[in-house]
């Protein structure tokens, strides 16, 4: 997520902004930049990379001044570059801004900015909002911000300065964090409380659709409407390692916690809520004859990615009818795949870097294939190197376990499937309508599922002291007990199996004897009755079972010894929450043995070696 840092007062900016964006590098960048005020004049350094090659630009020429505005970009629209990096000022270089979200409609005001002659600079939907504002520049920068955020739509944070008006900052929160640092004859305003709080632990908290006028004595807080706001402000107890943790213990939990936002993220901008339709056609070039002529596809990927596309494979081959194929990335490229020419392989990759991945893609496109990458870092070498883009809006992921990375990628497979559909004819506008109906509630139903999360810890607790467990499920059940298996041994370091259940009999029965632990997860509607004799298979044999099931599904509270529920959406679409009770009995697994749950051993958060 970008980061937003801005200072106004009597002490020199510069160095108050870098600090501040050096503790908000934890949120993941590409590049960085800064704007600080002087005698008349503003002056603005960015660059593309670490806050370092900013920082080696400001020791060959310092800027000096005492009101200034920073950022650090996480790239949405418009790839990492210099000319993209914030912050953004209009043709005069009067309005600066820095922005942290996505403009919806920033197509349609650049559409007429250009109709009235403006050239722009860059590619980002921020320097619109700079251009914006000189274009309805009334005389006063507090009523031009009004003017301008009425028109437009999207989530954002913003900061920004005029040149003709140095004596204030503004800031701007509409469903992107932002917060404002109160001084002594000083002010601060910063994306997250990291950046400010060597400084002051005095903040107030912006709302959505909330404002600031900041000078450095005095903060005005209004709607973007200009009512004023009367809120005491907050005094923040944390130390700053909490701070960058939100209040959260470990990143893991913060980022089991952001799915529901990662889902809404990852989903804004992509279906066309006019025609309900999903629209990918900015983002992908393959045209339609090309995609209803696709024969096959070829899923790439390595752990939890991997166990992604296992769940791709039976959204897509339903959706679209399109068989698909799914190989860990490091047994891929041995196999010799056999490609035809219209096979398309869709690599799976949360960091982009991941050596097995990367190198399975450049075989594929060696054969003359088309790769299409899912994956999370917009400037990463996944995506800079693949032939398509699906960008999960998850956010930087920082905890070694993956867990908004995977559901993120669950939505984007699920995006792809219906566009797919939608172009091949595979499924009709009713289909297509209820699918997209039932996504648009996985945030809700997420958050939801979250608030079982006492619950959970009290399962976990129970399962901590276990050395052996088993995961089983059928279709996608199987595949979401694989992720759940992962989660579980790579943060508690439990050994645990996933089965697909109807195997049990073929073998591992002999294993199941009294007492151990089995997690069964019973989503799938078609197979349900199949599931539940399997669990009684276990059952007999005295295994403890703990179920995950559809909310409703009370028979199955008979056959098991502690059931979770979830709620029900389409079969295709459970995988986004069954998995959630299962990352969370992971890392409540981890932390009652004591396990360091972000970074486990041996393990790191992107293998770039093979
Ligand atoms: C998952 O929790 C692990 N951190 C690991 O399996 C990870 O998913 C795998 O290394 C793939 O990483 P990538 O998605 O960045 O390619």
């Amino acid at each position: 997520m970008c980061g937003i840092v801005g200072y106004i007062g009597s002490r020199n900016a510069e160095s108050i902004l870098i600090n501040g964006l050096t503790k908000l590098e934890y949120r993941g960048y590409d590049s960085a930049g800064i704007a600080v005020y002087n005698d008349g004049n503003i002056q603005l350094k960015k660059a593309v990379g670490r806050l370092s090659q900013l920082e080696e630009l400001l020791e060959q020429s310092p800027l000096s001044g005492s009101l200034a505005i920073g950022h650090t970009r996480w790239a949405t629209h418009g790839k990492p570059s210099d000319s993209n990096s914030h912050p953004h000022m209009d043709e005069k270089g009067e309005f600066v801004v820095v922005h942290n979200g996505i403009i919806e409609n920033f197509q349609e005001i650049k559409n007429e900015l250009i109709e009235k002659g403006a050239e722009f600079a860059s590619e980002t939907d921020t320097e619109v909002i700079a251009y914006l504002l000189a274009d309805m520049y009334d005389g006063d920068l507090v009523s031009t911000v009004q003017k301008a955020v009425a028109r437009m739509e999207g989530a954002y944070a913003l900061g920004i300065i005029y040149k003709h008006e140095p004596d204030k900052m503004i800031a701007v929160r509409l469903a992107s964090p932002l917060i404002v640092g109160i001084g002594e004859k000083e002010n601060f305003i910063a994306s997250d409380i990291p950046a400010l709080i060597e400084h002051t632990r005095d903040i107030y908290i912006l709302n959505d659709g909330e404002m600031a006028v900041i000078t450095s004595d005095n903060i005005q807080l209004t709607t973007t409407t200009g009512k004023p706001i009367q809120r005491d402000s907050f005094h923040v107890e944390w130390d700053v390692e909490t701070a960058e943790k939100d209040g959260f213990e470990h990143f893991m939990l913060k980022e089991i916690y952001e799915q529901p936002k990662a889902y809404r993220d990852t989903l804004l901008n992509r279906i066309d809520h006019d025609v309900n339709k999903i629209d990918l056609s900015n983002e992908i070039s393959l045209s339609q004859e090309q995609i209803r002529s696709i024969d096959k596809i070829h899923i790439v990927a390595c752990g939890t990615a991997y166990h992604a596309g296992l769940v791709g494979k039976v959204a897509l081959e339903n959706l679209a009818r399109i068989p698909v194929e799914v190989d860990v990335a490091s047994e891929y490229r041995y196999r010799n795949p056999i490609h035809t020419p219209n096979t398309l392989v869709v690599v799976i990759s949360q960091s982009g870097e991941t050596a097995d991945t990367l190198a399975a893609m450049k075989e594929s496109q060696k054969n003359g294939v088309k790769v299409l990458a899912i994956t999370n870092v917009k400037g990463s070498s996944v995506a800079r190197d693949a032939d398509e883009v699906l960008l999960t809006l998850a956010g930087p992921e920082i905890a070694v376990a993956s867990t908004k990375a995977y559901t993120s990628q669950l939505i984007a497979i699920y995006l792809l499937g219906l566009y797919f559909a939608q172009i091949r004819e595979t499924k009709n506008n009713q289909e297509i309508t209820q699918y997209i109906q039932a996504i648009k509630e996985l945030p809700a139903q997420a958050e939801k599922l979250l608030e079982f999360a006492p619950i959970i810890k009290e399962f976990s607790e129970r399962y901590a002291h276990y050395e052996d467990l088993f995961f089983i499920g059928r279709s996608m059940d199987y595949a979401v007990s694989l992720e759940g298996s992962l989660k579980l041994k790579e943060i508690s370091y439990i050994h645990s199996e996933a089965y697909p259940a109807g195997e049990l009999k073929h073998g591992t029965l002999a294993l199941i004897t009294d007492g151990i632990p089995v997690i069964a997860l019973a989503t799938q509607e078609d197979i349900y009755d199949k599931m539940v004799s399997n669990i009684k298979e276990v059952k007999a044999r005295e295994a403890y079972v703990l179920g995950i099931t559809l909310d409703g599904n009370t028979d199955l509270f008979h056959s098991v010894d502690e059931v979770i529920t979830i709620p029900r959406t389409l079969a295709l679409l459970t995988p986004a929450l069954a998995v959630i009770p299962l990352q969370l009995l992971a890392y409540y697994a981890a932390l009652a043995r004591g396990n360091d749950v972000d970074k486990p051993r041996n393990l790191a958060k992107s293998v770039t070696v093979e």
